[in-house]
């Protein structure tokens, strides 16, 4: 039975036991007709994916793998934005049903005590200006207690963090309760004007060096927040402000 207070997202919820990815699953949902706001769950996932091709370790009963499917009608453009969107989301989720202080680490990966919880991973199929769906995968590390040594060092759980376990159910509806609302401010402006400041108030290492590595080059600054299109704003000498589009690039604390 479900608690969730939605208006429209996860009005249908398609629950598996194993799947290869619930990414996969939910865009061949979406091309077989699935509606705007079905959100996708499996306790497995056989071959879970991560960005830039890497994969993302799933281990069964776990852990919140779960895709939501959008059939929006603004530009592709507009996409890449709610990854930042369903991250805030996550965090705030994460924070109201644990109470532990999770934070973004720019752009869309939530952290607890440095170490990352939560990844989150955005496909669309597009033409130039038109949105067949979007997916947004999202995987929280609830009650994981120990990972490979490849990812220990930088890749924790809740459990890990809080030092008990929690209802995977709770965790998941608060966050899908809360991107129903942030995806609401995001939809008025199309961008993330009216989330900016609650996120860059959520944002690991704010107004802390940075280094950037762009594939154009890499340099040091001070991280000071997104601005509305949720490029990362980094000071460097001299006040001047470069704006990282996310991307090839990676940010990260020194
Ligand atoms: C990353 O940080 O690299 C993104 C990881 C995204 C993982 C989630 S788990 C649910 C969904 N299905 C997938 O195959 N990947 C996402």
């Amino acid at each position: 039975e479900s608690r969730l207070k939605t208006r429209w997202l996860g009005k249908k919820v398609y629950a598996y036991e194993t799947v290869d990815s619930t990414n996969n699953r939910a865009k061949q949902l979406a091309m077989d007709g699935a509606l705007n706001g079905s959100v996708v769950l499996a306790e497995i996932q056989t071959a879970g994916k991560g960005r830039r091709g890497r994969s993302w370790c799933s281990p069964p009963g776990s852990g919140i793998w779960m895709s939501l499917i959008l059939k929006p009608e603004f530009m592709p453009e507009c996409a890449p934005m709610l990854t930042l969107v369903m991250a805030h989301s996550v965090a705030m989720g994460i924070r109201e049903t644990t109470g532990l202080e999770a934070f973004i680490k720019w752009p869309n990966d939530v952290v607890v005590n440095r170490k990352k919880v939560c990844g989150i991973l955005t496909e669309m199929s597009a033409e130039v200006d038109y949105i067949h769906h979007i997916v947004i995968g999202c995987g929280i590390n609830v009650n994981i207690a120990g990972f490979p040594d490849e990812i220990a060092q930088t890749a924790t759980s809740l459990l890990n963090e809080a030092g008990r376990t929690f209802s995977r159910a709770a965790v998941a509806e608060r966050v899908l309760e809360w991107f129903e609302k942030d995806y609401e401010i995001f939809i008025k402006d199309l961008d993330l004007t009216g989330l900016r400041d609650t996120y860059n108030d959520l944002l690991a290492g704010r107004d802390g060096m940075v280094r950037v590595l762009d594939p154009k080059g890499e340099y040091n600054g001070i991280s000071r927040g997104i601005d509305a299109r949720g490029e990362l704003l980094v000071e460097q000498e001299g006040k001047t402000l470069r704006k990282v589009y996310a991307g090839e690039v990676s940010v990260r604390g020194i």
